[in-house]
């Protein structure tokens, strides 16, 4: 399905002919394409687009607004005069902001959408979040500029192309509202001349020609009726409506030489990514243990478990679930349990579960200059990976228990999870708990969060000194 071409008209001056540009301009491209389908909407709450295109019986059920709401955009567009589709505009689009998370929102909204043909956004002289969503999708953004101001103000758009890397030749200023009885002498013969130069000179690139200022345009939207009446049908005989029939074909032009349309490359790289990322999923869950990985229940989601804890080993080789009494036992056993009452063990243990869930945990085994010892290490991260706190144990190589016949159960545990044997390095393994859902830590955004911070205990790890032992 061919995506629509999108043509954003911005300017951060206000009052330079923005809106003027947009819906004439809906209206020569519509003249000159007729079977084109072309829609026109606005971020600015001035209402023109409104007046000039739909009646004042017209229902309006939908508007702009709702562009961000999931609604396919092709299902909120009306028929508007001149055959131009229309998205009514929304008074009270300011109070819809909070839900705008992104500049990419528009972008895929539309990519997603049935529209097709031609879109022109008319946005507001402010730099918000609804005009950065319409820069960000368009393929031609096209900047009215009236003076030496509203040129000094493109380098916020400027800026905002950089920043988002958005392909800046999509960027072209239009001389606006030129008083073209004011002549200069020396080069520059004009204002139009003038500010081509000012543009070239600060690197930007120009539409062909320029739109006079005509006080038969400015009278257009003040009459009795309300309305707005365009270019086309009531200012024929002005400069202005041939200087916009060549704007059209220029813009025409563009979009028929221009190749795949921004939001359609936006939309198969977001499905290229969707891909990537359910692949990147499928082989994280592949590889996960079928078994608690300290007693033989099967995987959370199979069978009873009272919650669980997530564990990776660094170096890749184990990952899998472990149930909360299991690890706890461990942990507990080995770390606190000695020296404590039953009643203050147990209310230790609910603290940790209740507390564990906003935090990351280290346990990490690190070989100790006595052959066949070890120490064990077991830190609590917090959110963003800053250690909380550290205990250490011990682990002789002699054996454990009354008889001193078996392994540590840490040792015992280490020596599952891990092929290789402990000589003179370090066994690291990450664990976090997981909540009702065990299986949307591997998931986008937390396990983007488990990447993060796994990245940071690798790059500590391989400058150890950096860690003090501090209990
Ligand atoms: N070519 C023109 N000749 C004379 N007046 C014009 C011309 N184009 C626009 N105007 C007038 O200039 C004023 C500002 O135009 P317009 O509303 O299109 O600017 P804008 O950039 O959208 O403003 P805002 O930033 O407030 O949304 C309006 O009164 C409009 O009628
Ligand atoms: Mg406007």
């Amino acid at each position: 399905m061919a995506r629509p071409y999108i043509i954003t008209i911005s300017s951060e001056k206000g009052g330079v002919g923005k809106t003027t540009l947009a819906t004439n301009l809906a209206i020569y491209l519509k003249n000159l394409a007729g079977d084109l389908p072309v829609t026109l909407f606005s971020f600015d709450n001035h209402f023109t687009v409104d007046r000039m295109f739909l009646s004042a019986h017209q229902n309006t059920r939908h508007h702009v607004g709702e562009l961000f709401s999931g609604v396919d955009a092709a299902e909120l567009v009306c028929r508007g005069e001149h055959d131009v589709q229309i998205i009514p505009s929304y008074a009270d689009l300011h109070s819809l902001r909070s839900t705008l998370s992104g500049n990419n929102q528009l972008a895929e909204q539309l990519g997603r959408s049935n529209l097709q043909g031609l879109v022109i956004i008319d946005t507001s002289p402010v730099l918000n979040a609804y005009t950065r969503n319409a820069l960000f999708a368009a393929d031609r953004v096209i900047v009215p500029v009236k003076d030496a101001p509203s040129l000094q103000n493109c380098k916020n758009l400027s800026r905002f192309f950089t920043e988002q890397s958005l392909p800046r030749h999509t960027l072209r200023l239009l001389p606006c509202l030129i008083d073209t009885r004011i002549r200069y002498k020396g080069p520059f013969r004009d204002p139009y001349q003038l500010l081509k130069a000012y543009a070239i000179n600060r690197g930007f690139r120009c539409m062909e020609g320029y739109i006079a200022k005509s006080p038969k345009v400015e009278s257009l939207n003040t009459n009795p009726e309300g309305r707005v009446y365009p270019i086309m049908t009531h200012g024929k005989a002005t400069d202005v409506h041939l200087q916009f029939m060549h704007l059209a074909r220029q813009v025409y032009l563009d979009y028929l030489e221009s190749g795949p349309s921004r939001i359609g490359k936006i939309a198969s790289e977001h499905s290229e990514h969707v891909f990537r990322e359910r692949q990147e999923l499928n082989h994280r869950k592949q590889r996960l243990s079928q078994h608690c990985l300290c007693c033989v229940k099967p995987v959370p989601g199979t069978g009873p478990w009272s919650g669980s804890f997530y564990l990776e080993s660094t170096d890749g080789g184990r990952a899998g679930f472990i149930e909360d009494d299991c690890l706890i036992e461990l942990i507990f056993e080995s770390f606190y349990g000695q020296h404590k009452s039953l009643a203050a063990q147990e209310s230790m243990r609910d603290l940790f579960r209740e507390s564990a869930s906003r935090s990351f945990f280290i346990l990490e085994q690190v070989a100790t200059a006595d052959a066949g010892s070890s120490r064990v290490d077991f830190l609590r991260l917090d959110e963003t990976g800053a250690e909380l706190s550290r205990k250490d144990l011990e682990l002789n190589g002699g054996g454990y228990g009354l008889l001193r016949r078996s392994k540590h159960p840490l040792q015992d545990f280490f020596d599952r999870l891990f092929e290789a044997e402990l000589e003179n390095g370090s066994r690291t393994l990450l664990l976090r708990r997981t909540g009702d859902d065990p299986m949307a830590i591997l998931e986008g955004t937390a396990y983007a969060r488990w990447q993060t911070i796994l990245s940071r205990i690798l790059v500590e790890r391989s400058e150890p000194q950096a860690l003090a032992v501090d209990s």
